[in-house]
């Protein structure tokens, strides 16, 4: 009987790994449904897995890329993705012999950090992960919807996916600049997202469309017919919209709320502090709810908050509760025209946990929140509210893609 401890699986096992991953979310486990994962992940990925009697019983991947903190600053972070376990295996612990395995090696890679997107939200708090950024999803009755100012639409061309891997990623990397928690695209991932498209991944809708605003923004999407509807009734199914200004932003929104023969524009991962509901007449009718958050898992307390931006100076003295890792501690942070993190044994103003924390910098958490809550001990009257304004951010963070 094979050993049920995770291994990092040798590139000859690659394809084996990925009908695995495929076969736990359900999905196909041909030679077309494993390649376009085999492409793309080729390098800058680490598979991890639990084998049982010759059978995968449990995987994860990790994508080596970096993330951005507040203020622009970039860190490498452990893009944890693939996560699965067999159905006959499950609730005997194999997600926590795999994540306490992939995050050990984090840290021996010096990434300070790790994320992932959770299909359940109850799943990874207790890994030390924290909610880095809140997305919402819309739902929009395009017919619905007028925007307060004409917008020039002309300025939108189409595009190809080839041309586009050259341009977006320099748009994309202006988003990064502007706002915190926005995982970089590893190449792979671009590959996944612009030049991989099989029928299998359509769900009957056509083939990803790309339309940009040169140098200034891009969307992709796909249009989905209604099948034996006497009226059109088509649904825009928006994957990735950003522009870095706002004449862009919205003509590209006006394309994709324009689109013939539709009346449903579905997204799930805009920032909660969207602009586009800023540019309609009536906001309401997005039919805005929760997306799916990015968690965070700090690894590395002072380089974290050394690399994060801060928008007004002071000091805090912060306990960090890290029950099963050893990222916890006490620091005293300085901010000032320089920023420094120093282990100390003063007393703290305010005791949170290493979730809690990573919820604050990413600043998709008030600390004042965290009070109300009580996940927060605050030591001296105000503390938490100090600690907010140190922490404070001008733009919501944001990840445009999951992975
Ligand atoms: C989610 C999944 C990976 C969990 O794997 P697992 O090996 O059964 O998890 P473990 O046995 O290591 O459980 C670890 C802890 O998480 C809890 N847990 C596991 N799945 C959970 C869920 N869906 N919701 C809430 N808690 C969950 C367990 O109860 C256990 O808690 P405990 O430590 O307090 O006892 C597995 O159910 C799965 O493959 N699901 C389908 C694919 C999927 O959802 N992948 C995740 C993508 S982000």
């Amino acid at each position: 009987m094979d050993t049920l401890l995770p291994e990092r699986v040798p590139d000859d096992a690659l394809p084996e790994f990925a009908r695995a991953v495929n076969r736990h979310f359900h999905e196909g486990e041909g030679d077309e449904d494993v390649q376009p994962y085999l492409d793309a992940f080729a390098t800058d990925y680490r598979a991890w897995w639990v084998r049982d009697r010759g059978r995968v019983a449990g995987n994860l991947g990790v994508i080596e890329t970096r993330i951005s903190l507040p203020g622009g600053s970039r860190l490498p972070v452990a893009a944890i993705t693939a996560v699965g376990v067999a159905q006959t295996m499950r609730r005997r612990g194999l997600l926590t012999t795999l994540m306490d395995a992939c995050l050990a090696e984090a840290r021996e890679h010096e990434e300070p950090l790790a994320a992932l997107f959770a299909s359940e939200s109850a799943i990874y708090g207790r890994y030390g992960f924290g909610m880095a950024a809140e997305h919402r999803a819309y739902n929009a009755e395009r017919l619905r919807i007028a925007f307060r100012d004409p917008v020039d639409v002309r300025v939108v061309e189409e595009t190809t996916a080839v041309a586009a891997r050259d341009a977006w990623p320099a748009i994309r990397d202006r988003l990064s600049d502007r706002r915190g928690a926005c995982v970089d695209n590893s190449p792979g991932m671009w590959h996944l997202g612009l030049t991989v498209d099989p029928p299998g991944w359509r769900d009957g809708a056509t083939a990803r469309r790309l339309v940009q605003v040169p140098g200034r923004g891009y969307a992709s999407y796909r249009v989905k017919g209604a099948d034996g509807a006497l009226l059109p009734a088509g649904e825009v199914r928006v994957s990735e919209v950003f522009a870095t200004d706002a004449e862009a932003y919205a003509a590209l929104w006006q394309h994709l709320l324009d689109v013939d023969l539709t009346t449903r524009v579905t997204t799930w991962l805009r920032p909660i502090d969207d602009a586009l509901p800023h540019l309609l007449t009536d906001p309401l009718a997005l039919h805005a709810a929760e997306g799916p958050p990015l968690y965070a898992r700090i690894l590395d307390v002072p380089r974290v908050l050394t690399a994060r931006g801060y928008v007004t100076s002071g000091s805090a003295t912060i306990e960090v509760v890290d029950p099963g890792g050893s990222a916890g501690g006490r620091w005293y942070l300085d901010v000032g025209d320089e920023v420094a993190c120093e282990p100390t044994d003063a007393a703290p103003d305010v005791t949170l946990s290493i979730g809690s924390l990573a919820g604050v910098v990413f600043g998709s958490l008030r600390p004042s929140t965290l009070v109300d809550a009580g996940r927060l001990d605050e030591h001296r009257p105000g503390a938490a509210d100090g600690l907010g304004r140190l922490f404070s951010v001008d733009r919501a963070p944001w990840c445009p893609v999951e992975f």
